[in-house]
């Protein structure tokens, strides 16, 4: 049986200070203990319940810090959580920065004088809806330089661990002096992030672990999973906590079987969820479905942290990706009690009058801050720019071209141009485009290739001239969840034009700053004046899709499919009198081109997409392949392992549900998981839905992508009440599976599957 073990914080002072009340760290700066019971965490002694609500300090803008803090313990909580993101600490390997909005010490002590501890979660990876997951772009600069293979991030492989414990010493160096023994309010760290999601490698578990006590760590550590994935990477000498959003008792049940003593933590408990272009926005639960797990963990003692007390925003180019390719939106709102403008939602309310019943000893509710106000401005007009400014702007030649990291860009657009012989007509196509390309055929726009449709045909049509092809490639947030952070920007490999490789490119970079800058390279500009500060929304459904920058800070991406509509401006990037908008439009705007500043935000309007050259998915019943297993579930919302007799070979495999425990025959699946030969999942395989039957769009964000997204709490959910359902993988080349892992919809017990069978062609 693994055992938990206790790792202690003492501190010189602890003796004359036990005997005192509990204390919130705000009161006095002065030492505690902070260590893992029997049954509970002790504070000084006490046993102590951790209420702490997730913010993220890289997600607010620095004036607005104390704002949100104040929010959270006026809310009730006695903690705040955060992430670090490595990404945006360290820009350049080995140069940190800890400057202005991206110092973490300021942020813990401004919580500890708000009277709140500090959760520290410094990764090296951390998910989170933030570009590549925390991970810096330039590990991926020149992994493959030399005909290596590629860095395999989150693993023993030195160039993501080594780094990965130059950047947790970095932290130890900041972040070490404010832990709960040296007089700080630093309560916990946590070591990586959800790992049993994957892989299942103990020791690199430990060398992270290693790491953050060399760095001067010596308050408990701890992991957090699902607790389904728990065992994934276990390593016993970290507490496990756990991530969920529904049903607490079975969930701590499953991490009792690990860790039979000790206090239960749930890490991670979602009042709603985030949400990504294209699909429908994630409402609030209801106050059952919210407050139940609540109330229940409250009157069970268990801990628990809030993700997202306060979302905030993922301003600039910070916004991550699901993994299969469905970028995140900017507006990290989350539907928390506290709005990404930083207003109480009616959920506040609810959770500080449960949270004022259940204070530990000693602790009180603060007060509420003033609101910071929030205004429309009316419109601004804007006009086109004959050339977008060039900033930093490189060029250089290739005979293919290679990815952006490879020349040396994390963040910005690269424009690659090359000569199509007379003669050469078809099909455009491109080995990797990551993640836009907008093709532009002797300078007019012929189409755009996109990422999440590898299918598009973009015709070439012959000519007995000499033509220039040139392809703008945009990215997204590069993708953050589970697998697939290898996610190279740009165009990499082989261009055809029908058969023939198109050779001999040149190519133009044009970074772009993640934060801002000052002459950042927009194609339209416009002024508005602005008469008392407040914070506003940018209103952008006359535009189709690019980036703002307001006074040259960089607001984030726009993309009119929705579901976010206006962009977040805070109040203090504004100056009285006149203020500049910069617009860098990637097709043309789709109105006038004008902008209204709104006094509320538009995050649940979905618009078609009118200029991509979209395929939707081949909807019908499945046919082909050779089934290769069936059976019957039971209702339960456990996982269900079912391993084949022999390996399953082939490119594609379909999952068909013949029978479901609803009455209204719907089916709802969180994850799909293909297994090796031990009954591992197999993480490397470069998955992606290739037809589903059915899915719902409109109500929730039920896309078949939910069933391979690392994420259980978001699952694939059928709209069509008509059986059979059926979602199709495809895997790019063949490969062999030896069985799957089929987790039911953990929030609810809705659609659970029944019968079901499994084909491979
Ligand atoms: C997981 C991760 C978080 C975040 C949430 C979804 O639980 O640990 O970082 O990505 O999912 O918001």
């Amino acid at each position: 049986m693994k055992s938990l073990s206790l790792i202690i914080a003492t501190c010189a002072a602890f003796f004359a200070e036990a005997a005192a009340a509990v204390q919130t760290p705000g009161e006095c700066a002065s030492r505690h203990s902070f260590e893992i019971g029997e049954k509970d965490f002790l504070l000084d002694g006490k046993p102590f319940a951790i209420h702490c609500g997730e913010v993220h300090y890289a997600r607010i803008p620095r004036p607005y810090w104390r704002h949100r803090l104040k929010m959270l313990r006026a809310m009730g909580m006695n903690a705040v959580g955060c992430y670090m993101f490595w990404n945006y600490h360290e820009r350049e390997p080995g140069k940190f920065n800890w400057e202005g909005a991206a110092d973490a010490a300021a942020f813990c002590r401004m919580a500890q004088e708000e009277g709140l501890w500090v959760v520290l979660r410094p990764g090296p990876y951390a998910c989170a809806e933030w570009e590549g997951g925390g991970a810096p772009w330039w590990l991926m600069a020149d992994d493959t330089a030399n005909g290596t293979k590629p860095i395999s991030m989150r693993s023993s492989d030195p160039r993501w661990l080594e780094p990965a414990k130059r950047w947790i010493q970095e932290v130890g160096r900041q972040l070490a002096p404010l832990q709960v023994a040296r007089g700080g309010p630093i309560l916990m760290v946590q070591v990586e992030n959800e790992y049993g999601l994957h892989g299942n490698d103990a020791n690199y578990i430990r060398a992270l672990r290693q790491a953050t006590i060399d760095a001067g760590f010596e308050v408990p550590l701890y992991a957090c999973n699902p607790p389904r994935v728990i065992e994934n990477g276990f390593v016993p000498e970290l507490f496990q906590a756990a991530n969920f959003g529904a049903e607490p008792a079975q969930r701590f049940e499953i991490v009792r079987k690990h860790q039979p003593k000790g206090p239960l933590m749930c890490s991670e408990y979602y009042p709603a969820w985030f949400d990504t272009w294209g699909q429908a926005h994630h409402p609030p639960k209801g106050d059952r479905q919210f407050f139940g797990p609540i109330d229940w963990m409250l009157e069970n003692g268990a801990s628990f942290s809030l993700y997202m007390a306060h979302g905030g925003t993922s301003f600039g180019g910070w916004s991550g990706c699901r993994n299969p390719f469905v970028p995140n939106v900017t507006s990290y709102d989350y539907e928390a009690p506290i709005s990404e403008q930083g207003r109480a939602n009616p959920s506040f309310a609810k959770m500080a009058e449960r949270l004022g019943k259940h204070l530990n000893i000693g602790e009180s509710v603060g007060t509420m801050p003033e609101p910071i106000p929030v205004k429309a401005f009316g419109e601004a007009v804007l006009s086109p720019l004959e050339k977008a400014a060039a900033c930093g702007v490189r060029d250089g030649q290739m005979s293919r071209p290679v990815y952006s990291e490879r020349l040396g860009m994390g963040f910005g657009l690269v424009r690659w141009r090359a000569a199509v012989p007379a003669g050469v007509s078809g099909d455009l196509k491109a080995d990797n485009i990551h993640d836009f390309g907008y093709v532009y055929l002797d300078g007019r726009r012929i189409g755009v290739l996109d990422r999440r449709h590898r299918g598009v045909r973009i015709g070439i049509p012959a000519s007995d001239k000499v033509r220039t092809i040139e392809i703008l490639v945009e990215a997204m947030g590069r993708i953050n969840s589970s697998s697939g952070m290898e996610d190279r920007k740009g165009l990499d490999g082989r261009v055809f034009v029908g058969k023939a490789e198109i050779v001999g490119w040149e190519y133009e970079l044009e970074p772009i700053d993640p934060d801002g800058q000052e002459n950042p390279p927009g194609n339209w500009r416009g002024t508005f004046d602005v008469d008392e500060i407040a914070d506003t929304f940018v209103d952008m459904r006359a535009f189709n899709k690019g980036i703002v920058w307001v006074n040259g800070k960089n607001l984030g991406r726009y993309w009119k499919i929705g579901p976010q509509q206006t962009l977040y401006l805070p109040g203090c990037w504004l100056r009285k009198g006149a203020n500049e908008i910069v617009v860098r439009e990637m097709l043309e705007p789709a109105g006038e081109p004008s902008v209204a500043f709104l006094d509320r935000p538009i995050l649940d309007e979905l618009h078609p997409e009118a200029d991509f050259n979209i395929v939707t998915r081949e909807h019908g019943r499945f046919v082909g392949g050779a089934e290769v297993a069936s059976g019957t579930f039971p209702s339960s919302g456990e996982p269900q392992v079912v391993m084949f007799g022999k390996p399953a070979r082939g490119n594609y495999f379909t999952f068909q549900i013949d029978g479901v425990y609803d009455a209204k025959n719907t089916a709802s699946i969180a994850e799909f998981d293909f297994l090796d030969a031990k009954g591992d999942p197999i993480t490397s395989l470069d998955l992606s839905v290739s037809g589903v039957d059915s899915e719902e769009e409109i109500r929730e964000d039920g896309v078949a992508e939910n069933a391979i997204d690392g994420q259980v709490e978001a699952p694939w959910t059928t709209s069509s009440r008509t059986l059979p359902h059926w979602i199709e993988f495809s895997s790019g080349s063949k490969v062999e599976v030896f069985g799957f892992r089929c987790t039911p919809r953990q929030s609810g017990s809705m659609g659970r599957v029944k019968e079901w069978r499994f084909y491979a062609r």
